[in-house]
């Protein structure tokens, strides 16, 4: 069909069949990539425009429905090239982290205020319900609406970045649709690839001969197979694990596992139904969970691992069995806990393009330099041959750490010699990358009469799925972490990783100490109730000191924050108490419950070395650059390592530029994982812009305090009346980037390896927090309210307050999905529909109580707080639970059927009416 339509204000016409997706009118029709696509099922949202000025999912929506119509995008909301009101208010607000979502918000807040200019929040909250965020939480992008027309952007001063609000260096592209994400950007004469998966969770296959489907098909270019892969059909993040094919090899070992993949025009591929291929099936009896894994006689997943048995992980200290025996008080339980989704409204996607004995990947990736590393292996040729070119990232939140579609990718484009991109649908997506490790969990643990902790017996078996990912680090990080943030003197603590036929697990914000803490955490409160100790003082009693040893036995010298968290909590603590004691003394249905939960985080690699380098250059013409390995993937590292750079040069932070994630311009900061970038990758860059500094100074003969003068071409330098000017253009370039001086920092926190009973010094230093959860239950059909969540994180120093805030925020709407609705089951909920996520009405209130407790090696006091923001809000919020209703669930997530039925079994369910 002809379709005539009206985009942004300006007349287009376009040739297209009518049946075909709006979406993909705007994007590959006309070059409108702002508008994004995360389901394609009209479930998240991120396609949102607005059609004759009402908001309506682009993907939902035919061309021949938008027939002379009027469409508008996000790239229609600019005001003569500069940010209209709304983007200003999103900026300032902090309301876009990774910026996926952030086009569709403004476009469904575009329709409310055009409605209503001046919206409470009930009417913002029904306005945005229809687009998923992953990564807020929610609350700033709500502020962002009410406020509008709030105030201007805080400028920070020279020497004055670290500690200021200042909106992130590259938020502009997220509002404007000019950020590229994986999806956004690829040759126009790539072919594309999509891969077909198995069915089954456990199969024996063979491949027939694929000559008559390329006869039929002229558009099928290539069939690639396991046989095609040129170096090793292996990947996996530990150098002794590399179990996991790029294209599987005769068996499938989990439901969705790659077996094949199509190359060719987009039609072609989409066309051949994968009941067409040659391929035949033996479907075998798959081991589901990890008791069948670990059942006698059990299939071995890998024979390398007999009992199906990747990994344990332990830790001992003292006379746990003597300690118990002693105890005043013991309590014990055990928990259950699901796979969990990412669910990042960016599926993965990406393009391979051969130049020459080089291979070029663009896709979306928390680790470029272990991807590098990785697809060099996979191709059988050196890392200096792979270059990856990271797009900007739609969430990770650890689901990106893996290689996904890049094995796949690299090798058509290696073997066509033409470049193939590929983007995974959403069930696709959600059937073959990692998940949050299922966990089953024993504990007990012991006081003293004066509610002392004496001891914790812990072990937790976790359900590694089919491949090996990053289970290792989750068996090795959990028995660190499960005495909880507390001075214990006897502890064993066992973590297992288990092969299943199963998706595989892998990393996902806190490597298991989430699961850690919905046991140790709510076991704690049963043991303040036995005690008849309030649940904060029973923490305030135990907290981890200044000056204490761990269970590993590190000591602990500075910024240990945990009791200055609890400190500020404690006020709203007994008021909320008090306010659910007054309501709870009405009758009805409702309930309210208060709970708190505390964590610690170590930031970092476990014991292990894990450098980030960072290079800071100044041009002829005194441009400022900062060279960043470091991937941004929402979490705001991009800007705290930019206010890192300019406080340590002495620079105005707009006069720094940025270059990031290119192996071919950047060093190896590590991965954007472990919440370790700003304290690692910060310290670096600190370093780094301090050897630049020292360089200019030494070149003017002066030293500190001086002032150094960054505007151009000379440098000048002021000490006191004594003026000196450092003339860049006389100082020879260099050839790679053009730079006259260049400055470098790396940063390797100092830890230990862990002797067999897992003593020593597993990381440099850790976060601290608490949370409060609020909420309400209703007794009759089981369904919890989260009502509100006060939260006190001890980040060392706050690099950037309105981002920490973000992290926070977005951290608990995770932590509430993970407590109340979050479970991922392979085959029945793999879509944005059956597979729940918070919303915006799921949110509650969120107040964050920033607790700077600075560390001596990190960048001005920095810790880290991406991962630590989940970490407390589950248990928390299961303690509010059973204050309300005196239940304990001992499974999550807690979805309003156990809670029900949970109450049945104690007699506590009530009816409505
Ligand atoms: S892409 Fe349209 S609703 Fe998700
Ligand atoms: S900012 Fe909303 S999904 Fe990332």
């Amino acid at each position: 069909m002809r379709l005539a339509l009206t985009v942004n204000g300006r007349a287009s016409v376009v040739e297209t069949a009518p049946a075909r997706r709006l979406a993909d009118v705007l994007r590959e029709d006309l070059g409108l990539t702002g508008t994004k696509i995360g389901c394609n099922a009209g479930d998240c949202g991120a396609c949102t425009v607005l059609l004759d000025g009402a908001q309506i999912c682009a993907c939902l929506v035919s061309a021949a429905q938008a027939q002379g119509r009027s469409i508008l995008t996000v790239e229609g909301l600019t005001e003569s090239g500069a940010l209209g009101a709304l983007q200003k208010a999103f900026l300032r607000h902090g309301a876009a982290q990774c910026g996926i979502c952030t086009p569709g918000m403004l476009m469904a807040a575009s329709d409310l205020l055009a409605r209503r200019p001046h919206p409470d929040e009930t009417a913002v909250q029904e306005a945005l319900g229809g687009v998923l965020c992953r990564c807020t939480g929610y609350r700033k992008i709500i502020d962002a609406v009410l406020h509008v027309a709030g105030g201007g952007d805080a400028t920070p001063a020279v020497g004055a970045a670290v500690g200021a609000r200042v909106a992130k260096v590259d938020g502009a592209a997220k509002l404007t649709g000019n950020e590229r994400f994986a999806a956004d950007d690829a040759p126009g004469d790539a072919l594309w690839l999509r891969a077909v998966r198995s069915p089954h969770a456990r199969a024996r296959f063979t491949l027939g001969s694929f000559a008559a489907l390329q006869a039929r098909y002229p558009g099928l270019v290539r069939v690639l197979t396991a046989a095609d892969i040129p170096g090793q059909n292996r990947f996996g993040i530990y150098p002794t694990g590399k179990d996991q094919p790029a294209l599987a090899e005769g068996e499938a070992r989990f439901r969705g596992e790659a077996v094949l993949a199509l190359v060719g025009d987009a039609a072609t591929i989409e066309a051949i139904s994968d009941d067409a291929l040659p391929i035949a099936w033996e479907e075998l009896p798959p081991v589901i969970g990890t008791a069948a894994a670990l059942a006698p006689g059990a299939p071995a997943l890998h024979r390398e691992k007999p009992d199906n048995v990747l990994v344990t992980g332990r830790l001992a200290c003292g006379d746990v069995e003597s300690a118990i025996a002693g105890a005043a008080a013991v309590v014990a339980g055990e928990y259950r806990t699901a796979f969990v989704e990412h669910a990042y409204i960016e599926p993965e996607a990406g393009y391979a393009r051969r130049v020459g004995d080089r291979i070029e990947i663009f896709a979306c990736t928390q680790t470029p330099y272990m991807d590098r590393d990785e697809l060099a292996l996979i191709l059988g040729i050196r890392p200096d041959q792979v270059r990856i070119l990271p797009s900007a990232v739609g969430g990770g939140f650890g689901g990106k750490l893996d290689l996904s579609l890049q094995p796949l990718i690299a090798t058509a484009a290696w073997l066509l010699c033409r470049p193939v991109r590929c983007v995974y649908t959403r069930p696709e997506s959600m059937a073959s990358t990692t998940k949050r490790h299922p966990a089953s969990i024993r504990a007990r643990i012991a006081a003293d009469a004066e509610g002392r902790l004496t001891a914790v017996d812990f072990h937790a078996d976790f359900n590694t799925g089919a491949y090996a990912s990053w289970g290792p680090t989750v068996a090795n990080r959990v028995p660190v972490h499960a005495s909880g943030p507390y001075r214990v003197p006897n502890v064993r603590a066992v973590a297992r990783a288990i092969y299943t036929n199963e998706t595989p697990a892998g990393a996902f914000r806190g490597f298991g100490v989430p699961q850690t803490a919905v046991a140790t955490e709510t076991l704690l409160d049963e043991l303040a109730e036995k005690l008849g100790i309030d649940p904060l003082e029973l923490r305030l009693r135990n907290a981890l000191r200044p000056g204490h040893a761990t269970a590993t036995g590190q000591v602990l010298a500075a910024s240990v924050g945990l009791v200055s968290c609890l400190d500020a909590l404690k006020p709203r603590w007994q008021s909320a108490r008090a306010e659910a004691a007054r309501f709870n003394r009405g009758k009805g249905v409702l309930r309210h419950g208060v709970g708190l939960a505390a964590m610690w985080y170590g930031i970092g690699n476990t014991s292990m070395s894990n450098p980030s380098t960072m290079r800071v250059g100044l041009d002829r013409d005194g441009a400022l650059t900062l060279y960043s390995g470091a991937v941004d993937i929402g979490q705001g590292a991009n800007t705290i390592l930019m206010q890192i750079c300019a406080d340590a040069l002495g620079a105005p932070l707009a006069r720094l530029r940025l270059i990031t994630g290119d192996t071919d311009r950047t060093a190896d900061a590590g991965k954007s994982s472990a919440s370790r970038q700003t304290f690692i990758s910060g310290a670096a860059v600190k370093r780094a812009a301090e050897d630049l500094r020292r360089q200019i100074l030494a070149r003017a003969g002066l030293g500190e305090p001086a002032e150094i003068r960054f505007g151009g071409n000379p440098v000048t330098v002021r000490q006191g009346g004594d003026l000196r000017w450092v003339d860049l253009a006389a100082l020879p370039a260099s050839n790679e980037t053009g730079d006259v001086l260049t400055g470098s920092g790396t940063f390797d926190p100092p830890t230990t390896p862990l002797d067999e009973d897992g003593q020593g010094v597993p990381y440099a230093t850790y976060a601290f927090a608490a949370q409060i959860a609020e909420v309400a239950v209703d007794l009759g059909l089981g369904t919890v309210k989260v009502t509100r969540v006060t939260a006190a994180h001890d980040v060392g120093r706050a690099i950037n307050p309105t981002q920490v805030e973000g992290q926070i925020q977005g951290g608990v709407a995770q932590g509430l999905g993970l407590a109340l609705m979050e479970e991922y089951i392979p085959g029945r909920t793999e879509n944005l529909h059956d597979y729940l996520i918070p919303t915006i009405g799921d949110v509650p209130e969120i107040e964050c109580l920033l607790i700077e407790a600075p560390d001596p090696l990190g960048p001005y006091g920095a810790k880290g707080i991406g991962e630590p923001a989940l970490v407390p809000t589950a248990p928390a919020i299961l303690n509010a639970i059973h204050h309300a209703t005196g239940v304990r669930l001992r499974q999550v997530p807690a979805t309003h059927d156990r809670v029900r039925a949970a109450l049945l079994a104690a007699g506590k369910g009530e009816t409505h009416g």
